[in-house]
């Protein structure tokens, strides 16, 4: 496909945002105000911003430029989080990639970056969930590939610069076999949703193969500091806060549905947008089509060939018509990136009044993204080569964590009967599920 060529690209009624496919029938792309009322989400607005901002320049730390442009635009329980940390309690992060190239393409890149500024920022451990496994059962490939894939993904991923001391990077192929304690979460999760709740959330089929209708609980199970008693010493009350693109929200949709019935806490989120297609924001950057992506492995020339090529333009058909009308920001690719890495403000206000008087035109506008990305993709080339299988083996350890000692245990119940007031604290600390809870339809 060339510049501008969307004729091959199917019309949708309504945008339609789930893991597997991003697809808006808007040149703009997807509706996000409207995303944030079907999935019940709340919008990071001016308030929650201003909270965010206090606390951070409190402990003289900048607001990411993700949360001041709306690139993180969407929350759940994000308020929670904030006053855990200003009440000193603890807290987590998570994240994850399910490999399935190579390489990882610029995408990729936006969650990551965001959950490195918070771990920065918070000075809280982190868990990365490599989901070998759900490329395994979805694409066509063997299982000694999509281990192979978590390696090279791995890499990419402690490029963007994680804390070694308190972050775990994790392969489920490899994990999951070791951890009593992640597995047992596994089985409590699948106990508690019915394979019509996964048809309703998924859209899973009956000829969906059986691996795929119980991945859910896999991802959910990161959510539950339990999962891990190297990091969090056995404590179950660790609460989690998950950075990532709103594609990801129904594995925890589900997950908030069933953290309760078994006496967890609901993990929170912080949604992204998408970062387009090189060919326009009807769709994301993905790795399934390398043609609508620049990956972090790519060349100098080949990023300035596939901006030049394929990253579709705002800009109007002639340059007489461009100068009189301006070019059209909205719908412009490279100016939607710049968006995204351009670290200057001013100047990104700059080549939005530009570009869209049309004193600015797309060759040039064109030619300032390319070396914003190049300059990006080298350095994190440069990041990327330093880690080896020594680097990679410190945040892949199945030892104790150092930040274990920064979760005592909890004192242990009396054992006596509760008292009538009592009942709330006793909902919202940790215990242990009976596993017959979820099956008898107690919540
Ligand atoms: P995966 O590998 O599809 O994507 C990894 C992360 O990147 C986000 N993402 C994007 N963000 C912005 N623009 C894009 N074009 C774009 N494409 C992908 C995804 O939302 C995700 O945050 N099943 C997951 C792996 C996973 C995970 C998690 C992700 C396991 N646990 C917890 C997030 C949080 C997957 O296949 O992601």
């Amino acid at each position: 496909m060339t510049e501008n060529d969307k004729s091959s690209q199917p019309k949708v009624e309504q945008d339609v945002v789930n893991p597997w496919e991003v697809q808006s029938s808007s040149d703009k792309g997807v509706d996000y105000d409207k995303l944030i009322e079907r999935f019940g989400s709340s919008k990071i607005d001016d308030a929650v911003l201003a909270r965010f901002e206090k606390i951070v320049t409190a402990r003289g730390k900048k607001v990411h430029p993700f949360l001041k442009r709306g690139i993180f635009f969407s929350h759940r329980q994000l308020d929670e989080i904030l006053t855990l940390y200003e009440q000193n309690k603890p807290f987590y992060l998570y994240t994850g990639r399910g490999p399935s190239s190579q390489a990882m393409h610029l995408g990729h890149l936006i969650p990551f970056v965001m959950t490195q500024y918070l771990q920065e920022t918070f000075d809280v451990p982190l868990v990365i969930q490599l989901t070998d496994d759900e490329k395994f059962l979805w694409k066509d490939l063997t299982l000694e590939e999509c281990e192979s894939l978590s390696w090279e993904n791995t890499k990419d991923i402690i490029a963007c610069g994680f804390n070694p001391e308190k972050t775990f990077i994790f392969s489920d192929l490899n994990y999951i076999g070791s951890s009593k304690e992640f597995y047992w979460n596994m089985k409590r999760i699948e106990k508690c949703v019915t394979f019509n709740q996964v048809k309703g959330i998924f859209g899973f089929g009956d000829s969906d193969c059986i691996g795929k209708i119980s991945f859910p609980a896999i991802q959910a199970a990161p959510s539950f500091s339990s999962s891990f008693p190297h990091i969090f010493n056995g404590r179950k009350d660790i609460a989690c806060l998950i950075p990532c693109a709103i594609d990801q929200d129904p594995y925890f949709r589900m997950t908030r549905d069933v953290a309760p019935r078994l006496h967890y806490r609901k993990p929170a989120l912080l949604h992204s947008v998408f970062f387009p297609a090189l060919q326009g924001a009807q769709t994301k950057m993905s790795a399934s089509d390398p043609n609508t992506s620049i990956f972090l492995t790519d060349t100098a020339a080949q990023i300035k060939k596939k901006i030049n090529k394929y990253a579709y333009s705002g800009g109007r058909d002639t340059i007489e018509e461009h100068r009189q009308y301006g070019g059209n920001c909205d719908v412009d690719v490279s100016f939607q990136y710049l968006e995204f890495f351009l670290e200057d403000d001013e100047e990104l206000e700059q080549i939005r009044k530009d570009y869209s008087s049309g004193k600015m035109l797309t060759g040039e506008l064109k030619q300032r993204l390319i070396k914003v990305l190049q300059d990006l993709v080298a350095l994190h080339q440069e990041c990327r080569a330093k880690v080896d299988k020594a680097v990679i083996d410190q945040f892949t350890r199945l030892d104790r964590y150092k930040c274990c000692e920064d979760f005592p245990p909890l004192p242990q119940s009396s054992g006596k009967k509760k008292k009538k007031g009592d009942k709330k604290q006793l909902s919202e600390s940790v215990q242990e599920m009976k596993v017959g809870d979820c099956a008898n339809g107690k919540s």
